[in-house]
């Protein structure tokens, strides 16, 4: 779920409008509303937060607990933040909210760079992640503030593909694992645990079914399949094609895979500073051995 927040307070805001026209936006899957409770937040006083703080503050803090990420449309007034936004970010300072929130930065006046970048600043200090490519800045002021049509504007249409998955992408943290079907699971991790250094942490107790993990927590489960067939090794027919193995010692590893009498597919090379050579495990799925000189941006 997202949530937007404008920052202004005026009935017919420009800011407002732009972010109507984010919830007209929003694909299926994803819920876009609009947090109209900015007026009712008190002054910022550390004197009044803690168990007694103000309900409006509660509500605050709680509808941005339960959002995937934030959009912001602020006015400039006078170089700065609206000090009514500046107080609702206040609020939430010592409470957290914004700690690793992906966030948006829209701007139905794109003349206001004091503001953007006053928000950009305060936002980082608390530790939110504003999104780069998120940005969308459509000059409002003067036009026909209605949000289907702002929503038809190309540009904005255009910004959808980026600020909705960049918004929400804090909900995909990376790869759980990877499945592995194979005749013998149990057999096939004992491999992993001998070659590679892999730990059994699950075993199944209804079917084959076993996980091992390796030392960063990355985790392969071990299925079994329906087939002892496999399909003829082909390094790049369509699909998942291999799995590759950081190591912090590429050259200890591969001596030791060697002296275990592993089956190599290449011949182990030096390509950009990084080693890596390819090689199969007991059931002949392929895996890539790789160290890295520096880790990929
Ligand atoms: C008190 C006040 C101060 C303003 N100061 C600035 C300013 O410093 N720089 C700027 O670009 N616009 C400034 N503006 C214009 C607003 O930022 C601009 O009209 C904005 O789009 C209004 O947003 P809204 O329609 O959502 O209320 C100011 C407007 C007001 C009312």
């Amino acid at each position: 779920m997202n949530r937007n927040a404008d920052g202004s307070l005026r009935a017919s805001s420009s800011n407002a409008a732009l972010l109507r026209a984010a919830v007209a936006l929003a694909p299926s899957g994803v819920e876009v509303t609009l947090y109209d409770g900015l007026g009712d937040l008190p002054h910022f006083n550390p004197d009044r937060d803690g168990e007694t703080a103000p309900a409006a503050v509660k509500d605050w803090r709680v509808r941005l607990q339960a959002s995937d990420g934030v959009v912001f449309s602020v006015p400039e007034y006078a170089h700065s933040l609206p000090g009514v936004l500046k107080d609702a970010l206040d609020w939430v300072v010592g409470s957290g909210e914004f700690m690793d929130k992906p966030v948006a930065l829209f701007n139905a006046s794109p003349r206001g760079t004091y503001a953007q970048a006053s928000l950009t600043e305060t936002l980082t200090a608390m530790m939110a992640k504003v999104v780069p490519e998120a940005p969308i800045a459509l000059q409002l002021m003067g036009t026909p503030l209605n949000a289907d049509r702002i929503a038809a504007d190309p540009e904005m249409w255009e910004s959808r593909q980026k600020y909705i998955p960049a918004t929400i992408r804090g909900m995909v943290t990376g790869i759980e694992h990877t499945a592995i079907a194979s005749p013998d699971p149990h057999r096939l991790a004992g491999w992993y645990v001998e070659h590679l250094d892999f730990a059994i942490n699950y075993r199944s107790s209804n079917s084959q079914t076993v996980f091992v993990k390796a030392a960063d927590g990355s985790m392969l489960e071990i299925i079994e399949s329906n087939t002892a067939d496999r399909q003829a090794l082909d390094m790049k027919a369509p699909g998942l094609r291999h799995l590759a193995i950081a190591v912090s010692d590429f050259d200890v590893v591969y001596q030791r895979l060697m002296s275990k009498s592993v089956s190599f597919l290449t011949e182990p090379e030096k390509k950009g500073g990084n080693s890596l050579v390819f090689f199969t495990d007991l059931d002949g799925n392929i895996l890539h051995l790789l160290q890295r000189e520096k880790p990929l941006p």
